[in-house]
This record gives C-alpha cells, sequence and structure tokens, in this order.
C-alpha cells in the first residue's frame, strides 16, 4: 500500500524538488500540501505550494495555507537570498490555476489525521508552526501520526543560521520546542546528513533529460539556487540536499544510520534556534526522536534521479 504522507512545506526551490520526487511516485500518496513562511513570504509559499500541487497528473492534491509568522517571535530572516523574492529563482511562473481549501494548514492535518489514524506520516520541511498549532488544538494527534519527518536541525556540525541554528528551527524556535516536547514519535533529518551528500551539475543535467511538467518546472527554479551555492559556498554548479534528503528517508529509511535522543530547542538568546541533543540524559525525560547521524549519499542521489526520471 502507497505511504500516505501530507508535506508541510516553505517552497522554496530544494522544497520543490522534494515535492516532485513524491508527486508521481506510485508508492507514494500525497494526501495534501500545507504551507508556511520560511523561504519567502507565506502569500507566496502557499502560491508555490499551489503550483506544485498542479504539477501532479495522479490525483489531485489540496493545498491548505498555513501560516505566515512565527508564533511568537517576528519574523526574520527569510530565506530569499537563496530562493528569490518568489521563492522560485525569481523565476516569474504563471500563476496557479488552483484553490486553497477552506481550513487551515493546522486543521486540515488534524482532519486528515484523525480521518486515517495511525496512517499519515507528516513531512515537514520548512518552520514547525503549522504543526505546533495543530498540537495546541488537538493533542491527541501526538498519538495518532504515524511518524513526523522532519528536515530541520543540526546536532553535530555546524548551522546554516547561526554556528549552532539550522534555518527551519530558526525561523520559529518555540514551534519547534512545542514539537519536540509533544511526545510524537519524530526523525530528524538535519544538516548533520543534508550536508553530506551533494548533488551534482552533472547529475541534474542528467535528471532535466526527463520529459515532464515537474522537471520542466525544476529547470526553470534551479539555476538560481545553483548560483546562490557557487556565490557563497565555492560550490561550482552542485549544492546540498536538505528537503530532498528527508523525502529520500520516506521512500527508503534504510539509507540513513539514526541514534535515538531526546532533542530540546532554545528559544532565546544567542543560541536560539539549536537544537540540542542530550545524549547521556542529563535533562527530564521526553520521547527520544530518531536523529539521521550518517547517510547512504549515492543512496538519496539514486532515488532523487529514479523518482524525478521515471
Ligand atoms: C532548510 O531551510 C530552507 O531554506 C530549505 O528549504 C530547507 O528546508 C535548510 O536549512
Ligand atoms: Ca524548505
Amino acid at each position: 500500500m502507497a505511504t500516505k504522507i501530507i508535506i508541510d512545506t516553505d517552497p522554496g526551490i530544494d522544497d520543490a524538488i522534494a515535492i516532485c520526487m513524491a508527486i508521481n511516485s506510485p508508492s507514494i500518496s500525497v494526501l495534501g500540501l500545507t504551507s508556511v513562511f520560511g523561504n519567502t513570504y507565506g502569500e507566496l509559499t502557499a502560491y508555490n505550494a499551489l503550483r506544485l500541487a498542479e504539477l501532479s497528473d495522479r490525483t489531485v492534491i489540496p493545498v491548505a495555507r498555513g501560516s505566515d509568522v512565527p508564533l511568537f517571535i517576528p519574523i526574520q530572516n527569510l530565506g530569499t537570498l537563496v530562493h528569490g523574492d518568489d521563492g522560485m529563482g525569481n523565476s516569474n511562473l504563471p500563476t496557479p490555476k488552483g484553490e486553497f481549501l477552506s481550513l487551515s494548514a493546522a486543521e486540515f492535518i488534524a482532519k486528515t489525521v484523525h480521518e486515517n489514524p495511525g496512517e499519515v506520516t507528516l513531512l515537514t520541511l520548512g518552520p514547525l508552526t503549522n504543526l505546533a498549532l495543530a498540537l495546541r488544538i488537538y493533542p491527541e494527534l501526538s498519538n495518532q501520526i504515524k511518524k513526523v519527518v522532519i528536515m530541520g536541525g543540526v546536532v553535530a556540525h555546524p548551522g546554516n543560521m547561526t554556528p549552532v541554528s539550522e534555518a527551519n528551527i530558526a525561523r520559529d524556535p518555540h514551534a519547534a520546542e512545542i514539537v519536540f516536547s509533544s511526545g510524537l514519535p519524530i526523525v530528524l533529518v538535519g544538516l548533520d546528513v543534508t550536508e553530506k551528500t551533494i548533488i551534482t551539475n552533472s547529475l541534474l543535467q542528467e535528471v532535466f533529460k526527463a520529459k515532464s511538467p515537474a522537471v520542466e518546472l525544476l529547470k526553470k527554479i534551479i539555476p538560481a539556487y545553483q548560483h546562490f551555492f557557487a556565490q557563497y559556498y565555492s560550490m561550482n554548479g552542485s549544492f546540498f540536499t536538505h528537503d530532498p534528503s528527508a523525502m529520500a528517508y520516506i521512500f527508503r529509511p534504510n539509507l540513513f544510520k539514526t541514534r535515538k535522543t531526546s532533542i530540546f530547542v532554545e528559544t532565546e538568546g544567542r543560541c536560539s534556534g539549536q537544537t540540542v541533543a542530550d545524549w547521556n540524559n542529563k535533562l527530564e525525560k521526553r520521547t527520544a526522536v530518531e536523529v539521521c547521524l550518517k547517510v547512504n549519499s549515492r543512496g538519496v542521489l539514486d532515488v532523487l534521479k529514479n523518482t524525478l526520471t521515471t
């Protein structure tokens, strides 16, 4: 049976790659996309989510708009330098035809999980605001969501927002702390593994030979992402595999080596957004998170290529 997932996302160029991997794969059933601010303003990520949902040629994928702002802190450090002002590499994409659901992202997550208890995996590719809101209103979700796979955080590697924080967690640390203390079964696909897997330009050119609306869209938006990584990381056409790695986990969890530990999120000061791994149980007990520490990068890139080209 296909894996039922909801993708909570702030598209975002790497979000778009991850979503394209899933939408036409028979082993995955995308029950919906929920949008959140992050890589750009919430209104723009929401419209990008609609655009991505419309690439599905198998089913109609509903899109619910989510939060435009973090829970408590002001909006800061959007990802427009990386993803362009529009979140899609300033690629001037046409207006999407579809409409948002009347439910908010948090309500959609809750309704879908209530209708499919124990069956829905939530893949989060942006700040955790929508999930935190859903948990605040419907705390029983922590027993009813099958698994939450989070692209975010970092435990033993430098951060990409600050020296110790990853962008998705840093943009709404209070939401992340609510999620990590909720008791949900969580897998953390953080920078510890996403920066170990590198998409090269030659792999991309292979992908770009495929003829599909999804690949046509990726061809338009990825050059801006390559440009950012060339300019700021001297990566010369290559880039890190953030959101696509979390999607690859959904397809093939065995590509990752994990270790369980409680995770605490700093919410204030210079270390705000840090995901602290309590390896030796020094802090209060909470449900352990499966933290990805090693990755079979070749395997992740194979999943990426196969899902985008077949
Ligand atoms: C994460 O932050 C966002 O900018 C990317 O889309 C990815 O989800 C990487 O830190
Ligand atoms: Ca993202």
